[in-house]
């Protein structure tokens, strides 16, 4: 990475801890940005602040683990003040493709237990029209041959074509944390994102896909100008 694409993430990170306060429970993404937030939490803490962290991967959990942030699970905290995460792209309306590290799962769980969400990222992230990142679905190891059928036939009926990969990690396919594959779909342009999104969640195999759609409230984007804030409701 750039160093300058460090010192942009670690600037998103650094505006999204001005909206932690003391005795907040908190959702903890996943990725290269959400783990700048992660070390700059955990100097807060070091100095006193007090807030619980859900993390979003194993990941994101063995971070923390390191670095002293206390944390817990969804089990114990159904419902959280605030998620701050990631985000691969960011569209109108702050619709989000997530997934290209491979926590989709958990960061959409995490994110919908919580009040708000907010989307930290580099200013490239953000997009017109989301699809250019191919979009990561996680789906079940059983009938995956099956589970691309459809997902195929779910692009056509959008007309979305183009490649879908599984993801591999090396020679076999990469397992996520809750021991799917992920799929990765080159659509392109993704036009109706909102009933695409319920078509894949129709899909039997899909145990989830990398549009979130209505669960970012907040996006705080850094780039070589300084920090912009995008609102959901605006
Ligand atoms: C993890 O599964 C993803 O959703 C990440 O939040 C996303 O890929 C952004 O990662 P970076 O901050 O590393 O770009």
């Amino acid at each position: 990475m750039a160093p300058d694409a460090k010192a942009l993430k670690r600037e998103a990170a650094r505006a999204a801890l001005q909206h932690v306060e003391d005795g907040m429970k908190l959702g903890i993404g996943t990725g290269s940005t959400a783990e700048e937030f992660v070390r700059l939490l955990a100097e807060k803490v070091t100095s006193g602040l007090k807030i619980v962290g859900v993390p979003t991967s194993e990941h994101t959990e063995k971070l923390c683990r390191e670095l002293s942030v206390p944390f817990s699970t969804l089990d114990e905290i159904p419902q959280l003040d605030l998620t701050v995460d990631g985000a691969d792209e960011i569209g109108p309306g702050l619709a989000l493709i997530k997934g290209g590290g491979g926590a989709l799962l958990r960061e959409k769980i995490v994110a919908a237990a919580s009040r708000r969400m907010i989307v930290i990222a580099d200013e490239s992230k953000h997009v017109e029209s989301l699809g250019r990142f191919p979009l990561p679905i996680e789906v079940n190891p059983f009938g995956l041959r099956a589970t691309r059928f459809a997902i195929e036939a779910a692009g056509r009926r959008f007309g979305l074509t183009g490649e879908l990969e599984t993801r591999m990690a090396g020679t076999q396919p990469f397992v996520t944390d809750g021991g799917h594959f992920i799929v990765d779909a080159s659509f392109g342009r993704i036009p109706a994102t909102r009933a695409f999104a319920d078509e894949l969640n129709a899909i039997p195999g899909v145990m989830e896909h990398g549009l979130f759609i209505g669960l970012a409230d907040l996006a705080i984007l850094a780039g070589k100008d300084g920090i912009r804030t995008i609102d959901a409701k605006s």
